[in-house]
């Protein structure tokens, strides 16, 4: 008999898994309507345009290409095309497995046990899965309807020496906000003033529905000439497929050297056949039509759950019209526990997921995220409906 509390590593030992993956593999079951995962709406993937792609991907010489082994910076093609976009050259553009592969290995490079970060509070949970078996010390930045507050942060600032500030300037996880101009030119000067590292991460920004984007971290840090201050990582996983696990990120060389180091001992490259599929993809003449359909579908559906919440909610109930992204969050009366409502809407067949999650002090038991985008409307104004009813019982 092997003892596995004594041969799994001390990291492994105190783990805790995704709250949310967990939730998800609950959600699939039938009848099930979920707003618990940031899953894509089925539907909507530009399914006629990745068979185009693939079909030509697999034919003859170009098969034996998508086929072999590649460079573990990614796809030299993919990446020139993603560098120019954000005016970096392609040398500074790297392939990942997803967004979340990025988030990993910064995390890896980077920390220290011991070591402080900064993050919004609340945060995207993968991000803290990722970062906490490095044994790091996370210093909460208080959020508003406008992003971080760089007020706070610089009162922070007076008493804590941070490796980097995570953030998601836009359409935030769990939160849904939009870092305010202004606030993102402060962030910038702050970061630049006390030396540390700023982690834009933005798989959202595309999926604008009101309103004008505005100059991202990175944009604004490079108008600076301070535009090694910040990581900047992107996903398809929103806009194309989150199943062929392709994201980026450009940063300075040095930390995209060890980044890569990194990478060639976990995985050498992230899937060819994935890559080469977003490159045909994102430069065919439909994507843009796509893009457009993707936030049509996408703003109809926040506006459905929105004018669904108003007639089902109780009385009290706080949340916000995110202007993006997949996420609404409410705040139910009275300190009401989301937490102990959950078991009995997963009876009633709906789930979500409560903000203690994505905390760094467990609050937030009274807050739900509830995704958008992957139920129909009928699906939203039915699954709104139970939630109102079993939060209107309490
Ligand atoms: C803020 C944020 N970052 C990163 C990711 C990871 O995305 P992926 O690895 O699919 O690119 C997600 C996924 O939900 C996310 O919400």
């Amino acid at each position: 008999m092997i003892d596995w509390q004594q041969t799994l590593g001390t990291t492994t030992r105190g783990l805790r898994r995704s709250a949310v993956r967990e939730i998800l593999k609950a959600a699939v079951q039938p009848e099930m309507i979920s707003f618990a995962g940031g899953l894509p709406a089925p539907e909507c993937f530009p399914e006629e345009l990745i068979r185009t792609a693939s079909a030509g991907l697999l034919d003859g010489d170009q098969a034996r290409r998508t086929l072999q082994y590649g460079e573990s910076e990614g796809v030299a093609a993919l990446r020139a095309h993603l560098g120019e976009s954000v005016s970096v050259p392609t040398e500074r553009v790297l392939i990942t497995s997803g967004a979340q592969q990025g988030l990993d290995l910064l995390g890896r490079v980077l920390l220290d046990r011991g070591e402080s970060i900064l993050v919004e509070n609340p945060t995207y949970l993968g991000a803290l899965g990722a970062w906490r078996p490095l044994g790091v010390r996370f210093v909460p930045i208080p959020m508003d309807g406008n992003g971080l507050c760089t007020d706070a942060l610089g009162e922070i600032l007076t008493r804590e020496r941070p490796k980097f500030l995570y953030t998601m300037p836009n359409f935030q996880n769990p939160g849904g906000s939009v870092l305010a101009l202004e606030r993102r030119e402060a962030l910038v000067t702050l970061a630049e003033r006390h030396g540390f590292l700023i982690v834009e991460d933005d798989p959202y920004g595309d999926l604008r529905y009101d309103g004008e984007a505005l100059p991202s971290l990175l944009s604004l840090a490079q108008a600076q000439g301070i535009g090694d201050h910040v990581v900047h990582l992107r996903s398809f996983s929103k806009v194309v497929a989150p199943g062929l696990r392709v994201g980026w990120m450009t940063g300075p060389p040095p930390l995209l050297n060890a980044v890569l180091t990194l990478k060639q001992a976990t995985d050498f490259h992230p899937s060819t056949l994935g890559q080469r599929i977003i490159l045909e993809v994102i430069q065919d003449p439909r994507y843009p039509a796509h893009l457009h359909h993707l936030r049509e579908t996408y703003g109809a559906r926040r506006d459905a759950m929105d004018a669904a919440m108003h007639e089902a909610f109780p009385e009290g109930t706080t949340w916000t019209r995110p202007q993006g992204g997949m996420f609404l969050m409410a705040r139910l009366p009275n300190g009401m526990d989301a937490t102990a409502c959950f078991e009995t809407a997963l009876q009633e067949k709906v789930a979500y997921v409560t903000v203690d999650h994505f905390t760094i002090d467990d609050s937030g038991k009274d807050t739900i995220r509830l995704n958008f985008t992957n139920a129909s409307p009928e699906k939203i104004r039915e699954g709104i409906a139970r939630l109102g009813r079993l939060f209107s019982s309490q």
